[in-house]
Parts: structure tokens; sequence; C-alpha cells
């Protein structure tokens, strides 16, 4: 999303960084390519590696025809496009009910009550949870989204003005989260309307704090003296899914709906004043915020005056779909940042590891590994979730890599760098990382595994800080100065155990026009190219489908003009062979891909049509921009699911 794009970079320690210059970085993946051949196994020593008891090793490239759409052109236009021989239907937009309740006013008069019950705003990280096994397993399930942000211009009647506790109440009901029954019939796949599994989960849902920061004394507030209890879930980006059904949804730029407009803590000691601006400072708690203006009409958002409500944002909430009682639940065993994603994977012996990118400028990489079998810990009544290790990567030169263990006692994790319990190091592990020596990405996004491989790929949207001034440097992983296009960095396991404590890694894709005039900023694109990598997901037969989010001010310049509106990509993990799949409208950002369990049906969520020209303005300025996906005679650009399938039935990206 674009409030944050322009934000200071808050992390301004001083921890190592490893000066490698461009040339020396980018060289050694072409050693590599060498060494196996032009098709290239660019993956250090995966050939060889790969058969320690990895499974569904591809060795030369996805078989013929995994891969087998016509890629499509860029695009400019105000619609989406996908291949010939597919089609793309809208099936769940910003307003639509989630059941049986009220519908979409497209001149912006549903009230907060409304919004309670329709899709919310800005749709984000997805996941398909089968309601049925067998022969419907891919025809009826539920369908769980995010709503990242909500454009307050598009949102209510007049944008913002005038600013009411109504308005405040409506835009935290178009925050949150989305659980809607979806089935495919005749027609095509339609949201079940009324369902007795659709549910909106908001800014206002009640939800408890559960591991080791639960009733903590800096958990608890005026409104929860007990530290357990908190409402809603804030600025919910990427998403994850664990074995056992549940789907988490993740709190990214929730700092910004916060405000200290005194830089003040009123009635704190000087000692707990310095720890609180400390963790402030570090999160990017400002006076201003982004803009929100929640704080004028909901106090908790005033960080002056409630200093420990901002504690209780930053983390991994952890929803049951299939139970719409159900309480979400804040796992602090992962660690307070602003995450992007939480991707999940099983290892070997049964543990569950959890990837997660803090999507800042210079900010960091982690891993959670839990500290037993999630069977296990089920059994025994307990959330895998709520015990285990967390981990920040490093990335060193020459390819090779560590997780530098952020525990209590370990990695300068101490008294005399200010940590004094585990439970400091969970709610301030930015810092944390900061401490142990991470290294600093450039904007770690979405995490995905190859299926059958301990092979994980990150996006690095972008960052035109690097290189900047007083910012931090290039790197070994962070290769470029003013890396508007970003790139995707893969890494693999040790041993092909996802809780490895060492890897080794490569850059997979250098985002951008290899035929860009600045040697700095070209691309290696093999195929048809794009920009700022945002989403990634590996589907069942191993093809990479990256999603785009270049819509910001700071990258959408004339260095994107040859790569068009936000699209998403079909790439071969082995040639490294890039498709372009879809287009979006105008203004969006592309994410929340994934396929039915069959493969033969897409869900993607476009986001944020027609920013920036939407944001906070009048709802008449951004007409002129972008009226998807209703057209010209209902004017407001929404959000939304949509739905792609063949036109023969067969599986997506043949
Ligand atoms: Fe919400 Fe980092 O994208
Ligand atoms: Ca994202
Ligand atoms: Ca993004």
């Amino acid at each position: 999303m674009s409030f944050h794009d322009d934000d200071a970079v808050c992390n301004t320690s001083t921890n190592p960084t490893f000066a490698e210059l461009t040339k020396r970085a980018l060289s050694r993946r072409s050693v590599l390519e060498g060494s196996v051949g032009l098709a290239g196994f660019a993956f250090l020593g995966c050939a060889a590696e790969g058969a320690e008891g990895m499974t569904g090793e591809l060795e030369e490239g996805l078989r013929p025809g995994t891969i087998g759409f016509r890629s499509i052109p860029i695009s400019t236009q105000d619609t989406v496009v996908v291949p010939e021989g597919y089609r793309a239907d809208v099936l769940y937009a910003w307003g639509d009910p989630v059941s049986d309740g009220p519908a979409f006013a497209t001149d912006a008069s549903n009230t907060a009550g409304d919004q309670e019950q329709q899709a919310g705003m800005h749709h984000d990280g997805m996941h398909y949870f089968p309601l049925q096994r067998g022969r419907d397993e891919s025809r009826h399930g539920l369908l769980v989204l995010n709503h990242e942000y909500a454009d307050d211009g598009l949102l209510h009647v007049g944008g913002m003005v005038p600013w009411t506790a109504d308005k405040v109440a409506k835009s935290q009901a178009a925050h949150g989260v989305s659980v809607i029954e979806v089935r495919l019939g005749r027609d095509g796949w339609r949201v079940v309307r009324p369902s007795r599994f659709a549910r909106r989960i908001t800014t206002r849902t009640p939800m408890r704090i559960g591991g080791p920061l639960a009733g903590h004394a800096r958990m608890r507030t005026a409104g929860d003296p007990s530290g357990t209890a908190v409402l809603g879930t804030l600025n919910n980006c990427a998403h994850g899914h664990t074995p056992w059904g549940t789907y988490l949804t993740c709190e990214e730029n929730w700092s910004g709906y916060f405000v200290n407009p005194s830089g003040d803590v009123p009635g704190a000691s000087p000692e707990e004043k310095a720890i609180i601006l400390r963790g402030q400072a570090r999160y990017g708690i400002t006076a201003a915020g982004d803009g929100y203006r929640w704080h004028e009409h909901d106090l908790r958002f005033d960080a002056s005056q409630h200093p420990n409500e901002p504690n209780r944002f930053g983390w991994v909430t952890e929803i049951d779909p299939f139970n719409p009682a159900s309480v979400p639940v804040k796992r602090t065993a992962l660690g307070r940042i602003k995450h992007e994603g939480a991707w999940v994977v099983e290892t070997r012996d049964g543990h569950i590891v959890v990837y997660m990118g803090d999507d800042g400028r210079f900010e960091y990489i982690y891993k959670f590994v839990s500290r037993y079998p999630w069977r296990r810990a089920r059994a025994a009544g307990a959330s895998p979730l709520d015990e285990g290790t967390i981990y920040v990567a490093r990335f060193d030169a020459e390819g090779v890599g560590t997780w530098l263990e952020l525990s209590f006692g370990k990695n300068n994790l101490g008294v005399e760098t200010g940590f004094t319990s585990q439970a400091d190091v969970l709610l301030e592990t930015r810092r944390a990382a900061d401490v142990a020596g991470g290294t600093k990405m450039d904007r770690p996004e979405w995490i995905s595994s190859r299926p059958g491989r301990a092979h994980v790929y990150c996006a690095m949207t972008n960052n035109n800080r690097r290189g900047n001034g007083t910012d931090p440097a290039v790197d070994a992983a962070n290769p470029r100065p003013d890396n508007i296009f970003g790139h995707i960095i893969r890494w693999r396991e040790t041993g092909g155990d996802f809780a490895a404590v060492t890897f080794r890694w490569d850059f997979f894709i250098l985002a951008g026009d290899p035929a860009h005039t600045a040697p700095t900023k070209q691309g290696d694109i093999q195929g048809d190219i794009f920009g700022a990598p945002d989403g990634l997901w590996f589907d069942a037969q191993g093809r990479l489908w990256v999603q785009t989010d270049a819509s910001t001010s700071a990258v959408a310049t004339a260095d994107y003009a040859n790569i068009g509106n936000n699209q998403m990509a079909c790439i071969d993990p082995d040639t490294r062979q890039v498709s372009r799949f879809l287009t979006g409208p105008r203004g969006c950002e592309i994410t929340g891909a994934l396929t039915t369990p069959d493969g033969r049906t897409m869900f993607v969520n476009i986001q944020h049509p027609g920013e920036p020209t939407t944001e906070r303005t009048d709802p008449a300025a951004p007409t002129a921009f972008s009226t998807w996906p209703d057209g010209s005679s209902s004017g407001r650009p929404r959000a939304a699911t949509i739905v792609i399938r063949k036109n023969d039935g067969g599986v997506i990206g043949t």
C-alpha cells in the first residue's frame, strides 16, 4: 500500500552490512549458472544437495506444458487482462455483503454498521479452505482474505470532510478480514448468501493475546488491565495458513494509525519514558501518523495517552475460519514487527517453521521454529505457535547465510543492550535484530517455498533509499543502489531442513528492464519484464506466481513507463523464464493469488485500483483515473477478488 512508502527509515542501527560491490554480487550467479549449463540450475549446489531426503525434485525445469499459455503484453488499460483461453470475473468487491447483509451503495452512503457486514477495502493476502473433500474439494470452500487499509476519500460521502466518529467507525470496519463461503456452480463461482460461516473481522473485533506476552505489564491498558484482550487487527497485509486449518493474518503498517502528538508520555518515569519512546521511534510512531486521524475520535490510538496500546499490534493473528464464533489470537511468540506475511512449512519431524518478512526499508527477514511438533502440541491442548525460537537472517557474501537466534541471553541480547527478558525481545523484535546483526534488506515482502524442497524465495520489493547519502550502502544481498525495481532472493536451508541455522542463498531475479539505460537499474529478467515484486506463491506443480506493487509514488516514475500497470507473472523456477499472465486496471496492485487444490480455479486480489489519486480525496476525482470494476456509471473504483478459469476447464498456467 502507498501511505507508507515515503516514511522515514526507522532502522538507524549500526549493525554491520556486508559491503560487496554490485558487480561482485551479480557475477556470482553467472559463475554458478556457467558451472551447470545454460538451462542453469542456478541455485548453489541444489542438484546435489536436493537429494538429501527431498521429494519431487525437478532437475531440468518444469515438465513441458506446465507453463503453456501465450503471455500477454503490458497494459495501461483500466481493466484486467488475462491470456487467450482464460476469463476473469469479479467475485467479491469492496462493499459486497459477506452474507445476506446490506448491498453496496455506490454513493458511499453505507453506514459503519453496514460496512461491518460487507467486504472491507483493499483486499490483500488470501487463502482457500475446502469445505468438502473428494470431488467437491475444489468446488466449495471458504475464502479468507485481508483488507489491508482504507481510502477514506472513497469510503465516505464527502471523503474526510467533515471528520466524525461515525467515519472512524466505518474506516475501522473497512479494515480486517473477510471469511466468505464460495461455491462453483453452472454459472461459475459465486459467494454463498446466506452463509453460516461468513464473517467480518475488523479493528473492533475482540481478540485474545496469546503466547509469552499474554498478561505482560507492557500489554496492559486502561481498557484491558489484564493485558490479555485487545480489540481488532490492523493493516492486514499478507497471510499464512497452518496444517491444522487456521488462517494467519499479519499486521503490517500498524504504527501509522497511532500518533504521539506531544512526543511525550505523561505520568511515566524518566526510565519508562525512555523505553516507551525508544520503541515508538523504532516502529515509526510519529506526531502526525499516516493521516488516518482515528485518534481524534478513538483515544486508544493516541500513543501519548495510551502508550501500551501500540504494543498490542504488530503481531501475527490466528483465525479459525470454520468457527465464526471463535476468538482470534495474537501469537506473540512470533515477534512484533511490521509483518508482511507468515509462510508456514513443516519440518520432517513435524515442527512448524514460519517465515516472516518485515516490510520496511532496511528491515529484516525472520523465521520461527516451533518448540514441539505441531501434532504433539495440539494433542496437549497447546498452540504450536505459542512456544518456539525466532531467528533473524544474516546474508553473508559468497552465498552463505546464518539464522541468528533472538533469544534472551544470546547474540548480545541482555541487560547491557536493554533487554531484561525474552518478553522484551519479542516486544522489541526489530531492535533485537539490530543488536544480533541481521542483514538490512530492501523491504522484504512475501515469502514462499518451492513444493518438495527446502528452497525459500522472498521478494524485496524496492528501496529507493539504498545507498542514498546517510542510508546504508549496497551489500551482498541488496546489491543495487536506489533499488526502484526490487529483486527476488532465495535460499536453501542446510541439509534440506527448514529448521537449520545456516543456509546458502542466491539471487533469483533482479527485476526491471534489462535494457534500462542506467547500469545499476538494469534487470536480468528473461522474458516479460516487471518491477516491484511483492506477492510470491508456488502452485502445487512448481510454477512461481509473482504479483507486483509498483503503483506507489516512490516508484511509479518514467522508469516504469515500459512496464505498464501492475501485473502477475508466471515463472519457471529452473529456467527463470518469465511469462506475463495478468495485467491489472490503472493504479492497482496485484496480490493474494492462489488456486484451488485441483489448480483449475485461481483467485486473485486487485487492490486499490485508482491509486494514488483516490487517497483521501473527494471521490469525484478518482473516477477520471479508474472506475474499475463497475465502469463509468457508478464511478468509485473498488478493490475486488477476481476468479480466473480456463475456458476448457484446465489447470491454470497450462
Ligand atoms: Fe502490504 Fe508490504 O505490502
Ligand atoms: Ca505486500
Ligand atoms: Ca507492497
